[in-house]
């Protein structure tokens, strides 16, 4: 997508072939920073501290790691050591995992002199894979919109709720929740998105809404609490989310908060739809509130926040008292019964394991 006159990805590889530049997520909106990662532990570092974010990017991000690293050693030990360095990174986006078997299936059975150049191959083509899904869910998520727009709001604005940020930024290019919503406004449907702040990390507030600012889509940012109340009141048409994981069953793992906008949704009769990408499913798992490992971040999340100073500076300020614990669980899983649909890359799945298997019977 677009930053001013200019396309970025939001990972690409440099000139040397060898390195990768992000765009590092801490920053935004105040600031756009591009950082470079030389060495496997600085992707560890990436992705663990979000300098990159979103299941789709983090699994392309820790190919990468994987790329670079066969390229000091590219021994079997090596590839081992560093699958799990990169795999204790971030414990709830499946892609994660996904994308490092991937790798390791590749180059196990290659001679270790051909490993460098067939990583960075594999890791380009995951990454222009991703793209692709992220269109392919943009144009079945848009028949959606194309439908409420026509039946329930003609000449009005669709009004779309999101939480966290599944945009661009969280993908490769073009996110799986906003690719539909890219495309409504491409195509000139009205819509309008309500974002949910997402607290602890603010990915809503400050990374969806410099999307939405950036591509010119009508938008208003609302607090967490907000959206059962907008539900109630006939202000929200529809619901897109993201997914971190989901599993044979449908159960949706995602931003801590989407539960909640769920239930809210069920009780108001909002359709409730989630963008999925197929290698966000995790076929190992069926019960998702049972099995999926969600990730306990760090309780300053919870009691600092960051923003911009009226100095300009980007600070981090107290929001509680001193010696106040905070708990952060950084997902929550929505059972496949409150989802009307699941996007996916070959149509609209139901949240159910019939469903599931029916849209991906090569895959299970
Ligand atoms: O903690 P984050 O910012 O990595 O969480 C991101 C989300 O929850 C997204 O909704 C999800 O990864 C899907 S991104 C296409």
């Amino acid at each position: 997508m677009k930053v001013g006159n200019e396309h970025y990805r939001t990972i690409w590889l440099n000139k040397d072939g060898r390195s990768v530049d992000i765009i590092d997520q801490r920053w935004l909106p105040h600031e756009f920073r591009i950082v470079t990662l030389n060495t496997v532990d600085d992707v560890a570092i990436a992705i663990r501290d979000m300098w990159v974010r979103g299941a789709p990017l983090i699994g392309v991000t820790a190919a990468y790691g994987v790329a670079i690293a066969m390229t000091n050693d590219p021994s079997n030990a090596h590839l081992d050591k560093i699958w799990h360095q990169l795999h204790e990174t971030r414990p709830t986006a499946i892609n994660l995992r996904w994308a490092l078997n991937e790798m390791k299936s590749l180059l196990e059975p290659l001679p270790e002199s051909d490993r460098p150049e067939a990583a960075y191959t594999r890791a380009a083509e995951i990454a222009a894979e991703d793209i692709e899904l992220n269109r392919s869910i943009g144009r079945n998520g848009l028949e959606v919109i194309r439908e409420i727009a026509s039946t329930k709001k003609p000449g009005e604005p669709v009004n779309i709720l999101t939480h966290c940020n599944a945009g661009w930024l969280a993908t490769v290019d073009y996110g799986t929740a906003t690719a539909p919503i890219y495309m409504a406004v491409e195509e000139g449907i009205k819509v309008h998105v309500y974002i949910d702040e997402t607290r602890p990390r603010n990915q809503g507030a400050q990374l969806t809404a410099w999307e939405m600012n950036g591509h010119g889509v009508p938008h208003t940012l609302i607090v967490d609490n907000a959206g059962g109340h907008l539900m109630q009141h006939g202000q929200v048409d529809m619901v897109i989310v993201g997914t971190d994981r989901t599993t044979a069953q449908g159960d949706v793992c995602n931003k801590i908060g989407t539960y909640l906008k769920a239930l809210a949704a069920y009780d108001n009769d909002v359709p409730f739809y989630v963008a999925l990408p197929s290698p966000t499913i995790d076929w190992t798992v069926m019960d998702g509130v049972a099995e999926i490992p969600i990730e306990e971040r760090n309780s300053d999340e919870v009691t600092f926040v960051q923003g911009r100073a009226a100095d300009g500076t980007i600070a981090t300020v107290r929001v509680s008292p001193e010696g106040t614990p905070g708990a952060n669980p950084a997902f929550d899983v929505t059972p496949a019964r409150l989802i009307t649909g699941l996007i996916t890359e070959r149509g609209i799945a139901k949240a159910s394991a019939e469903g599931l298997k029916s849209m991906f019977p090569d895959r299970r």
